[in-house]
């Protein structure tokens, strides 16, 4: 019974989307952010409540799966009343529920899943699908109100860097991606071989300020003629590094040491993103995930973009980590192009990633 509802809700909304206001409520817990929102037509954020958890985790020096679920049960029936509450709403007026179910961790994916079955359910509305990294992208729509597709998007977030060209809301080809670590793992990591702790990235970023590029750890373009990464290179010469001058008993220059590393990784991500949208039509670049919050990124990227002739795209430094309002973005752009509908046995995908998404996309 709710099967049939449900997709005649669906396609009654995607036809209605033209002519009427659509408002999707957001769910994602993916890794320690219970993150609830209310968007209206995939572009205004009515609100966006975000419980993070980043101090539960900080004393375990990084995301504790089962403290993470643990947490996210806690706090997500608050988290949902507040983001009404702020938004002006009731469940009554939601049109529909989207939620992340990949990639991510197990446990922590299925409290959100089955909160927002449950929801969609009691409420008999349609429930979207949506892909995490995708909802990075869309982070983007909600910022910049003008942006549209054709671009190249670079994702750069603590599980995934990829570069790609978005065709359409629904169509992307995969250009490249890390053959290794993610970029945020491999910031994570340096922090914790230079004791800065966990989060990592956003503290190497305030400690690159301080000092000075002086030690060179990246010496040739990475994995040259293509548009793929590899950071697990300069992260071993990095610890390395380290290992030798605490066995030497020499004072570590933490500052130097995350502005060389810092200055040297991110010049060759802007270099391969500028490439890639240079040769595109569109001539413009979007970025989205965690690490488009990096101070670096920004404002060599920015440059780099003006020099030539490449137009810059980043969220809201608030949309840029994990967050409910960048997934029922998503969620809208997949309604209306009639994709991402999710029936009640809705599972976690806790693997999935862009080129597993693109066969789901195909499929559906
Ligand atoms: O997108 P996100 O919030 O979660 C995932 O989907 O993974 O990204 C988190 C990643 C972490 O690795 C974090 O260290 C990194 O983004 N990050 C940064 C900065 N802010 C967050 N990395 C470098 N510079 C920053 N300012
Ligand atoms: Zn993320």
């Amino acid at each position: 019974m709710y099967k049939e509802i449900a997709k005649a809700k669906f396609a009654k909304l995607q036809k209605e989307s033209k002519t009427r206001d659509i408002y999707i409520l957001g769910i994602e817990s993916s890794c320690d952010e219970t993150s609830i929102a209310v968007v209206k037509n995939g572009r205004e954020v009515l609100s966006n409540v975000i419980a993070t958890q980043i101090e539960i985790h900080a004393r375990f020096g990084g995301v504790v799966p089962e403290v993470a679920s643990r947490n996210h049960l806690m706090a997500i029936d608050s988290v949902l009343d507040e983001a009404l509450a702020q938004a002006g709403k009731t469940l009554d007026e939601i049109d529909a529920i989207a939620v992340t179910y990949g990639a991510g961790l197990v446990g922590a994916l299925m409290v959100g899943v089955n909160y927002a079955k449950a929801l969609a359910y009691a409420k008999q509305l349609p429930l979207i699908a949506v892909n995490h990294i995708k909802g990075h992208i869309s982070a983007n729509y909600l910022t910049n109100k003008e942006l549209q597709p054709p671009f190249v998007s670079l994702v750069v977030s603590g599980g995934h860097t990829a570069l790609l060209k978005i065709k359409d809301y629904d169509k992307f080809d995969m250009l490249g991606s890390t053959t290794d670590d993610a970029l945020g793992e491999c910031y994570d990591k340096v922090a914790k071989c230079l004791g800065l702790g966990y989060p990592g990235g956003v503290k190497v970023d305030k400690r690159a300020k301080e000092g000075v590029d002086n030690i060179k750890f990246i010496t040739h373009e990475m994995l040259p003629g293509t548009y793929d990464f590899s950071f697990s290179g300069v992260k071993t010469q990095i610890i390395n590094y380290v290992h030798k001058l605490k066995q030497a008993g020499d004072n570590i220059p933490v500052n130097d040491i995350c502005a060389s590393f810092q200055n040297q990784v991110i010049e060759q991500v802007v270099n391969k993103s500028i490439k890639a949208s240079i040769k595109d039509k569109s001539k413009t670049l979007v970025v989205g995930g965690g690490v488009s919050a990096n101070s670096a990124l920004r404002e060599k990227l920015e440059k780099a973009g003006l020099d030539n002739g490449v137009k810059v795209y980043f969220p809201q430094i608030k949309l840029s980590g994990d967050n409910g309002a960048m997934i029922a973005s998503e969620g809208y752009f997949q309604l209306i192009s009639g994709k991402g509908l999710a029936l009640l046995d809705l599972t976690p995908a806790p693997n999935i990633n862009l080129k597993s998404e693109r066969r789901r996309e195909k499929n559906i």
